[in-house]
């Protein structure tokens, strides 16, 4: 099986952009230990502050995005670093060519039960007419990411990652090297499986509800099939399973709550989402939108999510009368 030092060469990323992404999956290996070990560890629970965007933060929350910060700012490719974790954009090496976005610890809910958590991260190139620390670095479309990709730390711990080509998978095997497990992933167009928090459906669009009502209709229904729904709390796991096995993934607007553009954050969760559904020929999107030629407005600004198998996410565009 082939390491992904080698996969990286093989696909010819460049010599910097190869060293900046093991820098990061280097990071990943420390948290992945750190998550193996758990409360043996120390790593679990909340910690006393709160984030940019009042979530409270858990302790492994800020202990991923120390790893990952300092990491970062260590190498010499890094002009700048958004994180979930920071307020503001942090400045890394004023000559580094590329600037880097991520989700330290995505699924913190899922922390103190042993369920599914990951890493999430995306890369750009630095823009040369901002600073190192401003958000003008990171106020680009999705399309323009050279690099998106998630560890997820499960039973397994695996990579997936996109550098414009495929989306490919790995695995982290014991002697600490990303091995080569799916050398090319693929959505099916149709899926018959739904992951929603559907708790929140009081607070969707009507359109919203009554595709999702369309879909718990089953065969019986007009859409003339059942379908299966599962929820993990976990972007990374939810979107790992459309990767792995098809299905569309939605966390809509909310109108009626504050969440009223959803709960996800376009830089450094939709985005390298949706680049690694798209290369895996799926669709992602906010509505009518692409998720990857939105235009950034702020750093942690919330998007609508819906992704996956391609007829899916269409029969979603037209329940919603966008298609
Ligand atoms: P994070 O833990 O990085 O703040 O992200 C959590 C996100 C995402 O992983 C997941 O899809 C979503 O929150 C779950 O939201 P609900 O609690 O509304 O189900
Ligand atoms: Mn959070
Ligand atoms: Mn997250
Ligand atoms: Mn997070």
């Amino acid at each position: 099986m082939q390491s992904v030092e080698l996969q990286l060469t093989q696909d010819q990323v460049s010599p910097d952009m190869a060293e900046l992404v093991l820098t990061v999956l280097s990071a990943s290996k420390t948290i992945a230990h750190k998550v193996r070990r758990g409360a043996l560890a120390g790593v679990l629970g909340s910690a006393a502050q709160q984030n940019v965007q009042g979530e409270t933060q858990k302790n492994l929350d800020v202990i991923a995005n120390d790893i990952l910060k300092e990491a970062l700012l260590a190498s010499p490719h890094v002009r700048s670093v958004a994180s979930e974790e920071e307020d503001n954009v942090v400045a890394g090496n004023a000559q580094g060519g590329y600037v880097v976005a991520f989700d330290p610890l995505d699924g913190s809910s899922n922390i103190d039960i042993n369920g599914q958590i990951g890493t999430i991260f995306t890369i750009y190139r630095a823009v040369d007419d901002a600073a190192a620390d401003s958000p003008a670095q990171f106020a680009q479309q999705g399309r323009a990411q050279v690099c998106a990709g998630y560890v997820l730390y499960g039973p397994s711990t695996q990579l997936a990652l996109t550098t414009g080509g495929p989306s490919r998978l790995y695995t982290l095997d014991t002697d600490g090297e990303y091995l080569l497990t799916q050398a090319e992933l693929a959505i099916a167009v149709d899926c018959q499986e739904f992951s929603i928090n559907l708790s929140n459906l009081r607070h969707w669009a009507p359109t919203t509800q009554a595709y999702i009502q369309g879909l718990q209709a089953g065969k019986d229904g007009a859409r003339g099939k059942d379908f299966n729904m599962r929820w993990n709390g976990a972007m990374v796991g939810d979107v790992h399973r459309v990767l792995m096995r098809g299905g569309i993934f939605l966390y809509p607007a909310n109108t009626q709550s504050k969440l009223h553009n959803g709960k996800l954050r376009l830089l450094y969760e939709a985005n390298p989402m949706a680049m690694l559904v798209e290369k895996a020929g799926g669709k992602a999107v906010i509505g009518a939108q692409a998720i990857l030629d939105v235009l950034p407005e702020n750093l942690h600004q919330r998007v609508p999510v819906i992704l996956g198998a391609a007829n899916e996410v269409d029969a979603f565009l037209s329940a919603e009368g966008y298609a």
